[in-house]
């Protein structure tokens, strides 16, 4: 498979005053065509500044300090024009977050928003065609009464159908890798589930890559094909979803592993343990007995 995006060891500082804090450390990944890459790591552990960083999306103002590269079908991000790189932005690489309504106007029906963000990349385009792909994006990420929910502003709706509207929104540029941070994080498990799994099916039919960012191992574990674990801004350990979850190497990802639950009501509607939970479900109810 080929590599498409490629982050090659990123470090990143935020200058202060005071001197310099240490926020990614050599952090390498590689995002293949058609995969999901998995990042997760405890809060604070840098998986958001890593994610702006390969879009240089920091906020204004931050003074940093950057090392590395993260190339894009061979190109670096870092280096390139910054009219380039907005090009890259949306079009090529996408990115939702955890708070859709950061993203949305709340003084602009949806319909506008949507409009506005492929006129931004392609001003030609015809309108009648465009309304038509907004209907059907809005259909493919499965909005109930698009046509009505279209001419809603953002706050009007729930923060799931709000998510789905991001996601639509940036299928309709069709990018070739999506980063999502956190994308679930602020929905009920039931919503959480849906959303995800719109996601799978969306990487299936449209061979999409997709960056998953997460706190949570076993989202990470029933989407993604591989997964890197972060700690305190480095990566301790990569593997495949199998080896991370069945035979976890750094005693870091071991602990997380143990500390996920093992018996009762599954966490989420998405699990479904693998080999090594099973056996260690075994030994659980063995000692409960
Ligand atoms: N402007 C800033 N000045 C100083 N430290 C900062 C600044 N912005 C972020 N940090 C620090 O960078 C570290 C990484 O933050 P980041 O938001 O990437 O964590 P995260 O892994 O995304 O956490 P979460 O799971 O809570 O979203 C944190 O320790 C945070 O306090
Ligand atoms: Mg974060």
């Amino acid at each position: 498979m080929n590599k498409l995006l490629e982050i090659n060891k990123l470090s990143l500082s935020i200058v202060k005053k005071k001197g310099s804090i240490s926020i990614l450390k050599e952090i390498s990944i590689t995002l293949e065509e058609n995969s999901i890459v998995g990042i997760v790591g405890q809060s604070g552990s840098g998986k958001s500044m890593l994610a702006k960083s390969i879009l240089s999306l920091h906020p204004l103002g931050t003074s940093l300090k950057m090392e590395g590269s993260v190339t894009f079908e061979g190109k670096n991000l870092h280096t390139m024009k910054a009219k380039h790189l907005r090009s890259v932005r949306g079009k090529e690489i996408a990115m939702i977050f955890q708070n859709p309504m950061s993203c949305l106007n709340p003084t602009l029906k949806i319909i506008h928003q949507m409009e506005e963000i492929v006129l931004t990349h392609y001003p030609k385009y015809p309108k009648k065609l465009l309304q038509k792909q907004i209907l059907e994006s809005f259909i493919s990420v499965g909005i109930n009464n698009p046509k009505e929910r279209l001419l809603q502003y953002p706050h009007e709706l729930s923060g799931g159908m709000q998510q789905r509207v991001m996601i639509a929104m940036m299928m309709l540029l069709n990018p070739k890798v999506l980063i999502a941070d956190e994308p679930t994080t602020a929905l009920d498990v039931t919503v959480q589930a849906q959303i995800l799994k719109l996601l799978k099916r969306l990487q299936k039919t449209t061979q999409l890559s997709i960056l998953f960012i997460t706190h949570d191992l076993l989202l990470a574990h029933w989407l993604c094909d591989t997964i890197y674990v972060m700690k305190e801004g480095s990566i301790v350990e990569k593997g495949s979803t199998d080896q991370i979850f069945n035979h976890p190497k750094h005693p870091y990802t071991q602990k997380l592993i143990q500390a996920l639950p093992v018996s009762g009501i599954m966490p989420s509607p998405l699990f479904s343990p693998g080999e090594g939970f099973k056996d260690r479900e075994k030994e659980s109810s063995k000692s409960l007995v």
